[in-house]
This record gives structure tokens, C-alpha cells and sequence, in this order.
């Protein structure tokens, strides 16, 4: 089993250690390739070389596709970070912009469909406060085509200082931890995609399907739906 563990931040605080939590229930020999905020893409240029041309024409494909790369052959991904600003660090958000060109509606990879992503949130305040922080996440992971995405925040209630953290805050994060593991546990072994997740990629079809009919080139996210048959090679009216 591998896990890609991606962190947020690059401090040994709150969200490391509540990442580490997770780890530390998975049993031993689990392989863990562990990225943080230094390990990610800076910010996206807008260049759309990624969509237009390749992911690998972009300026930051090294460290994008490393992530992503990791992402693919693991079969839990787990992102955890602390809130800013009641969303997601940039750090993270600079990741999941690099990622659109993988989102169903341009070239989806098949081995995001099974994945189990965990997505673990902290912040000084209450956990309710932290909806904004998840949907990022969990949204740019439904549009890779990821159906089994749960959340776990956490509300420090303050206490985020991870030198002086009280016992008390130390065990909600592992109880919390223990919920994330448990969940996992239970659904490990599902692999159907889910409904509102099949339905999104039935439409990005549909309109693949007509983006082709109509065009006179091919486009490379076409050129990917024609050979993963997820769309008919048909003769086009434009194309003679
Ligand atoms: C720039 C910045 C913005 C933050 N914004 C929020 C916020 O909007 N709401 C909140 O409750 N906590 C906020 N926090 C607090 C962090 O979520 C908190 O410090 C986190 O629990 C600590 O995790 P860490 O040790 O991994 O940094 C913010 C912290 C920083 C540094």
C-alpha cells in the first residue's frame, strides 16, 4: 500500500503532526512519499501551455508531476494543512491550478477515478469555519474524477503552538486521526464511481464528443478521450 502525503506548510506544527497521526495507524511497510509546501508548484502563469500543449511545456511540470506522479500510484492521497484566511494555503491552491488540466472536462487520468483522498484541516478557530478550506480540495478532486473524498477538521480552539500544545488538543487531533483511518478502512476496497461523479464525467463526454465533431483539428484533450474510447471516432463535416 502507498500513501502521498501532502503537506501544506513546511513547519513541524499542527497539521504535520495531525498528518503524522494518520500515518502512524497504517500498518508498518506502508510505503509514504511525504510532500510539503516546498515540494509544490509555484504560482500558475496562465500560459495554458498545460492544457493547450502538454502538462510537461509548463514551467513548473518538474515539481507538479512529481506530486502528481506520486499522487497516481497511491492509493490514499492525504492533504493536510491549516486554514488561511478560511480557505486553503496558496501552497496548496498553487497545486490544484496546475492540476486543471487532469479535471474530466480536459484530460482526466483514469487512475484518479479509484482513489481515497483524506483531506485533514486545522485551524485556530471552529472546525465549522473550515468548509471553504475543504471545498477547494475536495472539488478539484471530484473534477479529477475522485468520488471518495472525506474531511476531518479539526478546531484548535486556540491552542496552535505545537511546542506548548495542551494533552487535550494532542488527542482530539489523534481521535480525529483514528476517524480518518477508520474510514479508509472502510472504504478501501470500493472502486465504483459514484453517481454525481458519473454524471460529471457523462456530460465532459458528451462535450468532448461535440468539441470533435465540430473542429477541424484534434485537440489533446480530445486526442485523450478518442484514445481511452471514452468518445466515438467519427468522420467530421469539417474534416474533408
Ligand atoms: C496567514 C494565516 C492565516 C490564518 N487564517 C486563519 C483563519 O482564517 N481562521 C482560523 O481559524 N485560523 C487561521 N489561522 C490559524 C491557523 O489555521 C493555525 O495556526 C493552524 O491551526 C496551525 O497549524 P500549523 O501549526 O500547521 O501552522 C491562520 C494562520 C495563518 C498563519
Amino acid at each position: 500500500m502507498k500513501i502521498t502525503m501532502i503537506y501544506g506548510n513546511s513547519l513541524q506544527g499542527v497539521s504535520y503532526h495531525y498528518g503524522e497521526m494518520l500515518l502512524s495507524k497504517f500498518p508498518k511497510g506502508t510505503i509514504v512519499e511525504r510532500f510539503d509546501a516546498n515540494d509544490l508548484p509555484s504560482f500558475c502563469l496562465s500560459c495554458k501551455n498545460c492544457i493547450l500543449k502538454g502538462e510537461n511545456r509548463c514551467v513548473e511540470a518538474k515539481k507538479t508531476q512529481t506530486v502528481f506522479a506520486s499522487m497516481l500510484s497511491s492509493d490514499l492521497i492525504v492533504f493536510s494543512y491549516p486554514v488561511y484566511a478560511l480557505n486553503v494555503p496558496a501552497s496548496v491552491k498553487s497545486l490544484l491550478d496546475h492540476l486543471c488540466y487532469a479535471w474530466m472536462v480536459h484530460r482526466p487520468n483514469e487512475d484518479m477515478f479509484k482513489k481515497k483522498i483524506i483531506i485533514l484541516t486545522n485551524s485556530v478557530g471552529m472546525a465549522f469555519q473550515q468548509k471553504l478550506a475543504i471545498k477547494s480540495v475536495r472539488i478539484a478532486m471530484n473534477w479529477m474524477g475522485a468520488s471518495y473524498v472525506r474531511a476531518f477538521p479539526v478546531g484548535m480552539m486556540g491552542d496552535v503552538i505545537w511546542g506548548s500544545i495542551k494533552d487535550d488538543s494532542v488527542k482530539k487531533l489523534d481521535e480525529s486521526a483514528s476517524r480518518a483511518f477508520g474510514w479508509y478502512e472502510r472504504n478501501k476496497d470500493k472502486e465504483r464511481m459514484k453517481a454525481g461523479t458519473k454524471f460529471k464525467f457523462f456530460v465532459c463526454k458528451k462535450m468532448h464528443q461535440s468539441i470533435y465533431e465540430s473542429s477541424t483539428e484534434v485537440s489533446l484533450d480530445n486526442q485523450r478521450f478518442l484514445d481511452k474510447k471514452w468518445i466515438k471516432a467519427k468522420k467530421r463535416p469539417m474534416s474533408d
